[in-house]
């Protein structure tokens, strides 16, 4: 068979990273003549790029690949490639026949910086050879590769890739090594082609993508230079560190008409003898002082968190304090996670000694606190009017299409004229703590304002 005609299906979990790398190697299987298919069935290769964050989002692959199994039962010559941060993390013992039985289903194992590797790998797999690449690099960001994207309004750029900061909970800085940048010259030259392409929105990524430097250059200055490209693409960027948010970028982001104002700047916990065990840099009242900087300069801004409970110690005086922070900051939304432990991370050593019951208590209350701050927030929408950039049409129904704001938030309006890549204004009439509803006023707008 020839190369030209193999059909690759790809699967991807975790982060945005991952899925802005899923369209690199799109992108570099693509240059070798591979087409892609959203039908399993058809694949001669399956691919699946994976996050080893928490142990719940490695069980979801290890299920997956139960069924990949069973797809190569029926078609023995597919050829199943794991790839990202579990094929990192976990290397090797992968290919273990007795590793949670997986050994004999997966063909190659690539881990994030050696995807330049994969076609290569995935040629030697055609002859019986299984194939593993799990180098981490000090200087990969994979530049010069086109990302291979399907979404024609919404783009990813990595800006960055890997971290240094160590948080004692997290296995990122393993799974995907050292912090490196992308030239600024290069990212600028690819948000213009992604405007003359038609996108009307790009987002730059990075696991602390405030942290960003190319010699004199720093993150505020390479989103003001990504803004100034295109008047009518928004701007966003995530994830911000609480450590490195600068007046400098503050001040960049209230002054950019197109820069979204919407800051992800996770807190993690609101208690600062858990925030020091984590090794998060700040302290509650560091935090805060920052919400009120941010505040300040950008009187609209939307904000959200990741926040993780029953951290190693967590008393629940501790989870008060963090509690206590939600109510102080009034989160538009909140990613909540339980704590769970990763081997190598330095906290997987302080056990894990707060029980799963005591994690679901308080992760309850965490998230009914902030839906009940969302609904609040939402419903002081109602009757305003707003921008929105329409999405795709609504999963709940095709009389519907959704947009997003600004802020980040989701906006459901009744389909009328408007078409995915409209900028439409909107009056919002409901809302409850994830959605607002509303009409449409008037189609087609070219510019953001
Ligand atoms: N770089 C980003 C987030 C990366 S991971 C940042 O620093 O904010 C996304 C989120 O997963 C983290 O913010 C954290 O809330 C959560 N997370 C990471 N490791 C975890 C662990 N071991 N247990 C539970 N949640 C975790
Ligand atoms: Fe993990 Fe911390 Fe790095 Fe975020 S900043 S990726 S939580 S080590
Ligand atoms: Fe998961 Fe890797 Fe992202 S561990 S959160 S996919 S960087």
């Amino acid at each position: 068979m020839q190369e030209k005609s193999k059909k690759v299906y790809l699967e991807t979990y975790g982060c945005q990273m991952n899925v802005a790398d899923s369209e690199i190697i799109l992108g570099l299987l693509d240059e070798k003549g591979y087409d892609l298919t959203d039908d399993m069935s058809m694949a001669d290769v399956i691919l699946v790029n994976t996050c080893s964050v928490r142990e719940h989002a490695e069980q979801r692959v290890y299920s997956r690949l139960g069924e990949f199994k069973s797809a190569k039962r029926k078609k023995p010559e597919v050829i199943v490639g794991l790839l990202g941060c579990m094929a990192e993390r976990l290397r090797e013992s992968l290919t273990d026949k007795n590793a949670q039985g997986v050994g004999h289903i997966v063909d190659v194992i690539v881990g994030p910086d050696e995807y330049r590797k994969l076609p290569d790998l995935l040629s030697q797999s055609w002859h019986g050879e299984k194939g593993i690449a799990v180098q981490l690099s000090r200087v990969e960001t994979y530049d010069d590769v086109t990302p291979l994207r399907t979404n024609g309004i919404s783009a990813w750029i990595s800006v960055m890739r890997g971290c240094d900061k160590f948080c004692s909970f997290c296995v990122v800085p393993f799974t995907r090594g050292r912090e490196r940048n992308r030239s600024f010259s290069n990212i600028v030259s690819e948000a213009e082609s992604l405007s003359k392409r038609g996108f009307k929105e790009v987002t730059l990524l990075g696991q602390n993508v405030n942290s960003y430097r190319d010699g004199k250059y720093d993150f505020a200055d390479l989103i003001n230079a990504v803004s100034l490209v295109d008047p009518s693409m928004r701007i966003r960027f995530m994830t911000s560190h609480p450590q490195d948010m600068s007046d400098k970028l503050i001040d960049t982001i209230a002054g950019g008409n197109n820069i979204c104002k919407y800051i992800h700047l996770p807190v993690q916990s609101g208690s600062d003898k858990i925030l020091q065990l984590m090794d998060r840099n700040y302290d509650r009242a560091h935090y805060l002082n920052l919400i009120r900087k941010i505040r300040s300069a950008i009187p609209k801004v939307t904000l959200s968190t990741d926040i993780i409970t029953g951290f190693p110690t967590e008393t629940d005086e501790d989870h008060k304090q963090t509690l206590e922070m939600m109510k102080d900051v009034r989160y538009d939304g909140a990613f909540t996670f339980k704590y769970s432990p990763r081997e190598h991370t330095p906290s997987f050593r302080m056990g894990d000694d707060v029980s799963d019951e005591i994690k679901t208590h308080r992760i309850n209350e965490i998230i009914e606190l902030q839906n009940s701050i969302a609904n609040e927030k939402n419903i002081r929408h109602i009757g305003e009017s707003m921008t929105i950039l329409i999405e795709g049409e609504s999963k709940k129904s095709s009389d519907e299409m959704h947009g997003r704001t600004d802020g980040n938030k989701m906006v459901i309006v009744p389909c009328g004229d408007c078409k995915t890549g409209d900028y439409v204004d909107v009056t919002i009439t409901r809302a409850n703590s994830a959605t607002l509803f509303g009409t449409v006023q008037q189609q087609s707008r070219v510019e953001v304002v």
